[in-house]
């Protein structure tokens, strides 16, 4: 049984076997009356209604779907989230508005290590509950792949049970879960004035216990001022590469450590952040096929300078983009919103926005052989859209334009009407 979904405005990007930068970011295929089929879940052909409904509308096992028009794009893959988490962090929102900076309030014993002490105390169950109906919410918003990071547990046992809630969440859920070992969060106070025996710990105890566990894929570092340096974060995800993780850092977020430059280096999946990212260190993650995971609800909670992503784009690094959503410095689940800052304030195109928060951001994980376009073999994980182009993401702002969402060919969010 295949369906063939018709009469379909159609916009995605064409996988050229690489994330897309420079000029090529903002290229995309577009169908205006289109068509694809659907066959056990994946594309299994795109193209004009007119070719498709001569090649496909006498098969004797095809259902066929109009989509009335409408528009359909990819399903996001939002390639960067904490929200694996217990409690939101309200008050410190509030005193962030009267002024404390973000890095002040770590320092103090609150922001991450507020949330690591709500992990400890909640239950699995709980924890598993409060993850469980976030990425329901980010799914209703389109998102039907998303990364998850450990990190609000920064001891063995509390980083195991995050990245079990993770896993069960990428069993039992309707959306592509990768997991994230990210230990180097924080931190630990009683570590305060010795960082170098916490990085031994990740080294020596944990980063072999995560490996046996078997779930997280990825390791990741927060390299900033009062947190960890590079040489910490160095040291760590080498160790991580050698057990075969792929290695990413929240590289030059509030301060420009040199992070990017680090990412170039050790051939990282992905630099995030980079709002304090110098020029040759862009350069250098070019050189290196870093793809810039680029989080601009971050920078306007933050109320901080948008990363450049228009530098970067010109200078041929191609660029995703990611929620960060985690109860501190960006608490969105929304896709449509971060493409509506994209578009507004760091002056991607929305042809460009698309292709970040599909495409390269399936690149940044390593999933683009399953996810992030509409090409032939992949999932049939897709939007429809209320409105005549993806700009209707950024110029409806404030609400959702995904009116339907799809994951593997099965409506999973949305009515069937
Ligand atoms: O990406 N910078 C470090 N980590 C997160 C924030 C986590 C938190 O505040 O809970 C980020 O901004
Ligand atoms: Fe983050």
């Amino acid at each position: 049984m295949s369906t063939l979904y018709r009469n379909a405005n159609i916009y995605t990007p064409v996988d050229s076997g690489r994330p897309h930068g420079g000029t090529v970011q903002g290229d995309l295929q577009h169908y205006p009356q289109g068509s694809f089929l659907v066959k056990d879940g994946k594309i299994a052909a795109i193209g004009s209604d007119t070719d498709l409904l001569k090649s496909h509308s006498g098969d004797a096992d095809v259902e066929i779907v109009d989509i009335k028009g409408q528009c359909v794009i990819p399903g996001f893959v939002d390639p960067h989230t904490h929200l694996c988490f217990a409690a939101r962090r309200e008050e410190e929102f509030e005193l962030r508005l009267t002024g404390t900076p973000y890095l002040e309030i770590l320092k103090q014993g609150g922001g991450i290590l507020s949330s690591v002490r709500a992990v400890e105390a909640a239950s699995e169950e709980e924890l598993f509950e409060a993850t469980r109906l976030r990425a329901e919410t980010a799914l209703k918003f389109g998102t039907t792949t998303l990364e998850i990071k450990s990190g609000y547990g920064l001891d063995t046992e509390n980083e195991l049970k995050m990245l079990r809630v993770i896993d069960r969440l990428s069993r039992n859920g309707k959306q592509d879960v990768v997991a994230t070992f990210m230990g180097a969060h924080a931190i630990p106070p009683e570590y305060k004035n010795n960082p170098d025996a916490f990085i031994a710990l990740l080294i020596d105890k944990m980063l072999p216990a995560v490996k046996e566990q078997g779930i997280a894929e990825h390791c990741d570092i927060f390299c900033e001022e009062g947190v960890f340096s590079i040489e910490q974060g160095r040291k760590l995800l080498t160790a991580a590469s050698a057990l075969g993780m792929k290695v990413k850092i929240h590289a030059d977020e509030v301060n420009d450590l040199g992070g990017a430059g680090l990412a170039a280096e050790l051939n990282a999946c992905s630099a995030d952040h980079l709002l304090a990212a110098s020029d040759e260190n862009i350069r250098a993650m070019v050189s290196a096929g870093v793809v810039a995971n680029l989080l601009p609800a971050t920078a306007y909670s933050l109320r901080k300078p948008y990363a450049r992503a228009r530098f970067m784009i010109d200078n041929d690094l191609p660029v995703a983009l990611a929620t960060d959503c985690n109860p501190g410095s960006s608490y969105t689940e929304s896709m449509p919103f971060v493409i509506g800052l994209a578009v507004l304030n760091m002056h991607m195109s929305p042809a460009e926005a698309l292709c970040g928060a599909t495409l390269n951001a399936a690149y940044a994980l390593g999933l683009a052989d399953r996810v992030g376009s509409l090409d032939i073999g992949k999932q049939a994980d897709f939007l429809v859209l209320d409105g005549k182009s993806p700009a209707i993401l950024a110029y409806h702002a404030g609400v959702s334009p995904v009116v339907k969402v799809y994951k593997k060919g099965e409506l999973v969010a949305g009515s069937d009407s």
